[in-house]
């Protein structure tokens, strides 16, 4: 490391393959078209958001459909990365010195893995909120509930849909609240938009901010690569 340091080179660590990429490309787009598409049916002075979807009746076809593009789109996510986001005893000690990791002070925390315990939450609370939101979106869904009452061979009553659509709604409400926090993290950790856009991070990030990680991915072949420095 400290040679190709001192040759003034840049050092680049793979993070993510071209198909991760769009894989977590398209949760994030069909993410934001459930958000935009759903607001403007929940609530009536949200209505004119309708016209990017080509008016009301296109909106409403388009919102569940959405929401089968992302349930299918956030599997494949959930098995590429649910064992990188398994917790450790160091998220632990991690999240005891959040202060330290809101003042930068990086120095002060415990090495960490591919991610750490802030995304972990990112992970498992959007898992729980997809899987929440996709039932109780189908209990919404005439085409969709239909067909899954035929499966199941029961009814969903009225009261069973109400609250459905109860839960539905405070879970987006949830699932957006966390999504803020992830783009936030990102845009606040400077470096961190080319893992997800160009596939790798600079040495310097990796080292400070997923030390651990970097290690794993030194002793690999190929991985860590060296850039001319322009
Ligand atoms: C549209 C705006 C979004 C941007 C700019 C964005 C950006 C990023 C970036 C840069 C990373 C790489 C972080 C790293 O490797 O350290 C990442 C990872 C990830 N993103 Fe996003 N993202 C967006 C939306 C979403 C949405 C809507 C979801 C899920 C509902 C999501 C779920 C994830 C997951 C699961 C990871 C891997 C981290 C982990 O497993 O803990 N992202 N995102």
């Amino acid at each position: 490391m400290s040679k190709n340091d001192a040759s003034g080179d840049k050092i680049q660590v793979r993070r993510y393959s071209g198909s991760a990429r769009i894989n977590h490309w398209l949760v994030a787009i069909s993410f934001v078209v459930l958000l935009l598409s759903g607001a403007s049916l929940f609530h009536p002075s949200l209505f004119g958001l309708t016209a990017l979807f080509g008016g009301g009746e296109m909106t409403r076809w388009l919102h569940p459909w959405a929401g089968v593009v992302l349930a299918v789109s956030f599997l494949g996510l959930f098995l590429r990365f649910f064992v990188a986001n398994l917790p450790e005893f160091t998220d632990f000690v991690w999240v005891a010195r959040l202060k330290h990791v809101l003042s930068g002070k990086e120095d002060y925390l415990p090495e960490v893995g591919k991610y750490n315990a802030g995304q972990k939450f990112v992970f498992w609370s959007q898992t729980v909120f997809v899987v929440v939101m996709l039932v109780t979106g189908i209990g919404l869904w005439e085409p969709g509930l239909a067909t899954v009452e035929q499966w199941l061979g029961f009814k969903a009553t009225i009261d069973q849909r109400r609250l459905a659509a109860v839960i539905h709604a405070a879970c987006a409400v949830l699932a957006i609240a966390v999504w803020v926090i992830h783009v936030y993290a990102v845009i606040w950790v400077r470096g961190t938009l080319s893992a997800m856009t160009r596939g790798s991070v600079s040495g310097g990030w990796a080292w400070r901010h997923h030390r651990k990680w970097l290690r794993k991915e030194v002793s690999k072949d190929g991985s860590v690569k060296q850039q001319p420095a322009e």
